[in-house]
């Protein structure tokens, strides 16, 4: 089983998700992968989103699939079992903090503060999603944190733009930066697929 690190490592921009129906699944992990991207956040909103994780593995198996939008134990439980490769959630409660260093997949649990972070870290997390990026302090706060926070590093989301990005990418403590820019819901639903290639493209190229 992949590490977080090397999950981190192989991804600079994560794309968020959401696919509302399962036949969107395919020809957007096609996309996705045609562009250079290499790990994509499929969250769990949708009826269709466990079955869409193999669906995306099937159609572009190099991708490597994680679940977001991971709020308890019943949502580990079935992300793993449908096959995600490893797991993000929006915030930490202190059962699924725990429940998440039990479960032994790749995490990045989300924290928006500093002590969340530190709560987080306690718990054997050194990589976390911090989130809602932009509304809960954006480049500013993440700056911040890092002199305090050596060790962690942050996957900023919620609100960031691929004009955003970069400047995310080049903080110390930025591993990878998520966002839904790169495939929307209304590209994703209007099977949009070229425009999200090209979109995957130039978050490929971004570089952390
Ligand atoms: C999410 O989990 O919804 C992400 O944070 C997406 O945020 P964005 O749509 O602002 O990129």
């Amino acid at each position: 089983m992949k590490t977080i690190n090397d999950i981190l490592d192989a991804a600079s921009v994560i794309p968020v998700l959401e696919v509302a129906a399962l036949d969107q699944a395919a020809p957007l992990a096609k996309a996705l992968a045609a562009g250079g991207l290499r790990v994509i956040e499929l969250t769990l909103r949708t009826d269709c989103a466990l079955d869409a994780v193999k669906a995306m593995k099937d159609a572009a198996p190099d991708l490597i699939v994680g679940m977001g939008t991971v709020r308890n134990v019943g949502d580990i439980e079935q992300s793993i079992a449908a096959g995600a490769e490893f797991l993000v959630t929006p915030g930490t409660s202190a059962r699924l903090l725990s429940a998440l260093a039990d479960c032994g997949a790749p995490a990045l649990p989300g924290v928006a503060t500093a002590s969340e972070a530190m709560t987080a870290y306690e718990a054997g997390f050194a990589a976390m999603k911090f989130f809602p990026a932009e509304p809960a302090g954006g480049l500013a706060y993440l700056k911040s944190l890092g002199g305090p926070l050596p060790g962690i590093v942050f996957c900023p989301t919620g609100g960031i733009s691929a004009d955003k990005a970069p400047e995310y990418l080049s903080l110390a403590n930025v591993a990878c930066v998520g966002g839904s820019w790169i495939a929307t819901k209304a590209m994703v639903s209007g099977g949009d697929w070229a425009a999200i290639e090209a979109n995957a493209r130039r978050a490929a190229s971004m570089k952390s």
